[in-house]
């Protein structure tokens, strides 16, 4: 019987895996100097949980939730998102503290049922920031200055930030209103889906990719036109933080995102390798979702990066390849146990503290029994920089450079072979 990973998902293979760990890495560095917390919380959650805070009528809810009932009855869903999780979280455990501001992270996967496609799967990665507490321009400037640091972080350059504000429980319902007018009026010339989005949600039909609906969107009035004064004064803020951030932006009057809990300010990152519909991340306000979960009024802001979106678009030259410093070369037979020993030894684990491991070696040893040359040929394609030969000699342990192809001073004891192979590497 043969399997296959399931329609959507993939697998993450060494060569592939160094990367993503590089990034991992990357990105906890730089959430950590802006003091920000990580939260782990489950893959999955109370469908309601979803249901409530993403939106009923979204597409999130209404087709690509990975929901079950398990044995008790329940139903859950498997994460489609992050933001629902960290409020449940915060709120269950009162991370708040009396603190006015909350600083978390998340990195994890996340699961939707998508049409598989470039830069779209089912069961994808992401890194998250969430802002609780404080309701200022200042937190929405923070939170895109962390995400711009992130994506360049990682090397990736030509990105173009987008802006736009939802307004707030005042100023939206006025304009859900007149798009909905506007739309009724030209109900004909719009797909069947932006159809059914005029009753349950008219706002979403303004992202609406149908080549079809495009002439009736480019006439749509635009939600900055309705702002309500708060609103309009929040969203100076934010681009006038922006400006003096040095982060330049568009403002983007039809950015609406695929969620429901966004207030005033929204906002995406697009990277011109993965073409216009796939955006690396996205966020925005959300200062009702506390409240709505229960908590008193907070209000807050996140975003996620997609890392696949991010790996791709950042191209090969992000993170590191894997290859091991010193290959110990079994020449013996006989000589495994012991060579796993030395191996052990210049590892820098032999009796060690465990986060000694700082100084310590990569080491392979072959434990099939292979002859010397066999050893040599596989420690070379997997880009070994060094073979020690096992057992030593009388007068030392035989030391051969592969990448330079030569023999070097044989070295006496295991702590000036350890020694001599850490001074190279720091070299290196
Ligand atoms: P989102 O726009 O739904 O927002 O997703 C954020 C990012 O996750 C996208 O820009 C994309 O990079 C990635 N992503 C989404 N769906 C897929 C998929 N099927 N395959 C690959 N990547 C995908 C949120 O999830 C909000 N929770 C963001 C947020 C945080 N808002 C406030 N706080």
């Amino acid at each position: 019987m043969k399997f296959q990973a399931p329609k959507g998902t993939h697998d993450i293979l060494p060569g592939e895996s160094e990367r993503w760990e590089w990034l991992e890495g990357r990105a906890r560095a730089i959430l950590s100097r802006f003091g920000y917390r990580e939260v782990r919380t489950p893959m999955f959650e109370a469908t309601d949980l979803f249901v409530r805070s993403v939106g009923e009528s979204t597409d999130i809810v209404r087709k690509e939730l990975y929901s079950f009932e398990d044995k008790g009855g329940r139903s859950l869903t498997l994460r489609p998102e992050g933001t629902a999780a960290i409020v449940r979280a915060f709120l269950e455990h009162t991370l708040a503290h009396g603190q006015p501001i909350s600083r978390l992270y998340y990195l994890g996967p996340m699961f939707r049922y998508e049409r598989p496609q470039a830069g779209r799967f089912r069961q994808f990665w992401q890194i998250g920031a969430e802002l609780i507490g404080p309701g200022g321009p200042a937190a929405d400037a923070e939170m895109i200055d962390l995400f711009v640091a992130i994506i360049q972080g990682v090397g990736l350059r030509s990105v173009t930030v987008i802006l736009n504000s939802l307004g707030d429980g005042t100023c939206r319902p006025v304009y859900e209103e007149r798009i909905r007018a506007y739309f009724a009026k030209h109900a004909e010339a719009l797909c069947g889906d932006c159809r059914e989005r005029l009753k349950t949600n008219p706002l979403r039909i303004l992202d609406c990719k149908v080549p079809s609906c495009q002439p009736v969107l480019a006439g749509a009035p635009s939600v900055l036109e309705t702002l309500c004064d708060p609103c309009r004064e929040h969203f100076d803020g934010v681009q006038a933080g922006l400006r003096a951030l040095g982060i330049p932006f568009q403002v983007a009057p039809r950015l609406v995102r695929g969620l429901d809990y966004y207030t005033r300010t929204v906002f995406e990152v697009h990277a011109e390798s993965l073409g216009a519909q796939n955006a690396v991340g996205g966020g925005g306000r959300y200062d009702r979702l506390v409240k709505d979960f229960g908590g008193p009024e907070t209000p807050a802001i996140g975003f996620s990066i997609g890392m696949e979106r991010l790996l791709l678009s950042a191209g090969p030259e992000a993170g590191g390849a894997w290859a091991p410093d010193v290959c110990v070369v079994v020449r013996e037979e006989g000589a495994a146990f012991t060579a796993l020993a030395l191996a052990r030894a210049l590892r820098g684990l032999d009796g060690a503290a465990p986060d000694s491991g700082r100084d310590g070696l990569r080491v392979i040893v072959d434990v099939a029994g292979r002859s010397a040359g066999a050893q040599m040929k596989w420690a070379s394609k997997l880009g070994a920089r060094y073979a020690v030969f096992h057992p030593q000699d009388s007068d030392g342990y035989p030391v051969r450079d592969m990448t330079a192809g030569k023999d070097e001073v044989k070295q006496s004891s295991v702590e000036a072979l350890k020694r001599w192979l850490l001074e190279r590497k720091a070299g290196s």
